[in-house]
């Protein structure tokens, strides 16, 4: 962590030094003021990035790490979001940072020959928007490859038995039942957006990674379901399947947005002509460049124009955004997640899909060609925002605010609440399903660090599987789960589990959340139309 703190201070001193001998030199100093590139308290900017920040090991929602002693690693279920992008063309987002920029051009055309910005800004008399749109960045690409790889290490080995001889990479050869017969290739879905269909192949290449790097594609088969608006259902980008309130959480973030920038707004419109008209949106714009600058090119200016404060709330209006357009606080939250918990509780039953009233498109989920069963592992890859729908669709209480979503109408943060993307869904996020069969005098209060060897008590009398949720390698407490309420430690019976999904369908509400007619404009307690 301090290392992560110290190359980034390093990155923006190199930056200032090397490439604006003309920058103020108040960008410099260590102690600028009101704002700084350097926090003395240690503060990690990057970690307040919310959706946009770089991966890492979340903190711990609440539940054990460790693994059960004495079980079989049965299957893993791995949802994955795609790593480092650039910008979308949503206003918050990558619109907001275009509108800035074409304004300050068009306004530099009016002006010729005089310098617009002073102070900390003067960096905007020569600055141009560089930035990408929509595409996987490389480092997004090495972000998947090396989720590939860990996937690798932590279940890969022990799901294909690889022994001491084949631990270092995938070989061919495991590829088999425990008979010895050999598997049929196994099967990956992906949606066919690009950024998320090149994260797949990324991802599968540093799972399959060969010490001689060649392609790994002639090792699986991947399933790529459209994403184009049709519309088409797609349980990994089931937002182009129902039309229903999608915004509740853009609506909330507007209100809080100028609340939270007020003090930058006046601090940084000094620097700038009056009849510039610096606005709330320009300020999180700059806050929006700083982060899409440092991911893409290794650097910014504008990281070191804001306070700590700040870029806590700035992390809350991106939540707030995504709470009540895909979580709890969505009237479509449960129902945009529920169809990928569907086919989870599918796949457990080793059962094809033959009909949907959900986002699944069954003519994918009703042969084993594109939805086997009884694969080692399953992996899809998707989007941030289905992730949250289906930690919502599960109900898991520990993300949930309250009944009226998150609060809006305060000028910072709330540090009370547990739903931060920074945690949930940093660029190349994973929502892991795993499947454990374990014997009749299993214990889950102490766990174990790591299991070297996977048994095999598949067979035996009195076993019994249980699956349990980690997000980026933490485990979910999964108070909340209709099913699971014996569950311990994150661990529950899966046919406990199973047992809940029907209900866990109806909470969801699909047909009347995508289709019905119900109050918009504000967020919702518990992800689908009060009724
Ligand atoms: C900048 O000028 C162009 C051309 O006149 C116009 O289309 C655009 O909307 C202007 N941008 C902003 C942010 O005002
Ligand atoms: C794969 O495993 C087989 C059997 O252990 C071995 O003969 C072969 O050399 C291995 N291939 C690679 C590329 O490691
Ligand atoms: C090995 O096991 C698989 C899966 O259970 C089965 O389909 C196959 O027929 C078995 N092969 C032999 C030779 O028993
Ligand atoms: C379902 O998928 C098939 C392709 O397998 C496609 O032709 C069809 O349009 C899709 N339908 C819906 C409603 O998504
Ligand atoms: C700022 O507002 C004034 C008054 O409405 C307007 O004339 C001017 O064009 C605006 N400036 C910019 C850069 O939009
Ligand atoms: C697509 O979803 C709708 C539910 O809104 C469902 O009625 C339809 O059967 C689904 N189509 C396919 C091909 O699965
Ligand atoms: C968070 O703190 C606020 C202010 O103290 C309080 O009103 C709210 O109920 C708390 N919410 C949660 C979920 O803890
Ligand atoms: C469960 O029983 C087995 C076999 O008797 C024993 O080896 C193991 O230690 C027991 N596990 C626990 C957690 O008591």
């Amino acid at each position: 962590m301090k290392s992560l703190f110290v190359g980034i201070y390093l990155a923006i001193l190199a930056d200032v030094g090397s490439t604006a001998p003309h920058a103020s030199s108040t960008l410099i100093a260590p102690t600028a003021e009101p704002t700084g590139a350097t926090y003395a308290s240690g503060f990690d900017m990057t970690k307040s990035w919310a959706n946009l920040s770089p991966y890492k090991s979340a903190q711990g929602f609440g539940a054990t790490r460790g693994v059960p002693r004495g079980c079989e690693l049965s299957q893993v279920h791995v949802l994955h979001r795609h790593a480092e992008r650039f910008p979308t063309s949503n206003l918050l987002d990558g619109k907001g940072m275009g509108d800035f920029a074409s304004k300050l051009a068009n306004y530099t055309k009016l002006h010729q020959k005089q310098a617009i910005a002073n102070g900390p800004l003067q960096f905007l008399n020569d600055w141009e928007y560089v930035v990408g749109e929509n595409t996987l960045m490389e480092n997004g690409a090495a972000t998947e490859d090396a989720s590939g790889a860990d996937f690798w290490i932590k279940y890969g080995r022990l799901l294909y038995r690889s022994g001491q001889d084949n631990v270092a990479a995938w070989n061919e050869s495991l590829n088999v039942y425990p008979n010895g017969t050999a598997r049929p290739k196994p099967v990956f879905r992906t949606t066919s957006q690009g950024r998320i269909l090149e994260s797949a192949r990324w991802w599968l290449s540093g799972f399959f990674g060969k010490s001689t790097a060649d392609s790994s594609s002639d090792q699986y088969n991947l399933v790529v379901i459209s994403e184009t608006e049709g519309p088409f259902n797609n349980t990994l980008a089931s937002y182009v399947s129902c039309p229903g309130h999608k915004t509740a959480g853009d609506e909330a973030a507007q209100i809080f947005i100028p609340r939270y920038t007020e003090g930058a707004l006046s601090r940084l419109a000094r620097y700038l002509p009056d009849d510039f008209n610096l606005t709330a949106y320009d300020v999180l714009a700059m806050q929006n460049l700083c982060v899409y600058e440092h991911t893409s090119l290794g650097g910014s200016f504008f990281c070191s124009l804001f306070t700590e404060q700040e870029w806590k709330d700035f992390a809350y209006n991106i939540d707030i955004q995504y709470y009540g357009n895909f979580a709890f606080g969505s009237p479509t939250g449960r129902a945009q997640g529920i169809g990928y918990v569907l086919e989870l509780a599918a796949r457990l039953q080793g059962r094809l899909i033959h009909s949907s009233d959900t986002s699944i498109n069954y003519t994918y989920d009703d042969n084993s060609a594109q939805f086997p069963m009884n694969q080692p592992f399953y992996m899809d890859m998707s989007h941030d925002d289905i992730i949250l729908s289906v930690i919502s669709a599960l109900g898991l209480e520990h993300f949930k605010y309250g009944p009226e979503g998150l609060p809006i109408h305060v000028d910072h943060a709330p540090s009370n609440r547990t739903f931060t993307l920074n945690d949930l869904t940093p660029f190349g996020a994973r929502f892991i399903s795993e499947v454990w069969t374990c014997p009749d005098n299993v214990s889950f209060s102490s766990l174990d660090p790591i299991l070297y060897v996977n048994p095999r008590i598949n067979e035996a009398p009195d076993s019994k599987r249980y699956i349990r949720f980690l997000l980026n390698e933490a485990p979910l407490p999964l108070k909340g789960l209709v099913g699971c309420e014996e569950s311990y430690n994150g661990f529950c019976p899966v046919d406990g589990f199973l047992s809940g999904v029907p209900t866990l369908k109806k909470h969801a509400k699909y047909q009347e959340a995508c289709f019905g007619d119900y109050p918009t404009g504000h967020q919702v307690g518990d992800g689908a139309p009060y009724s």
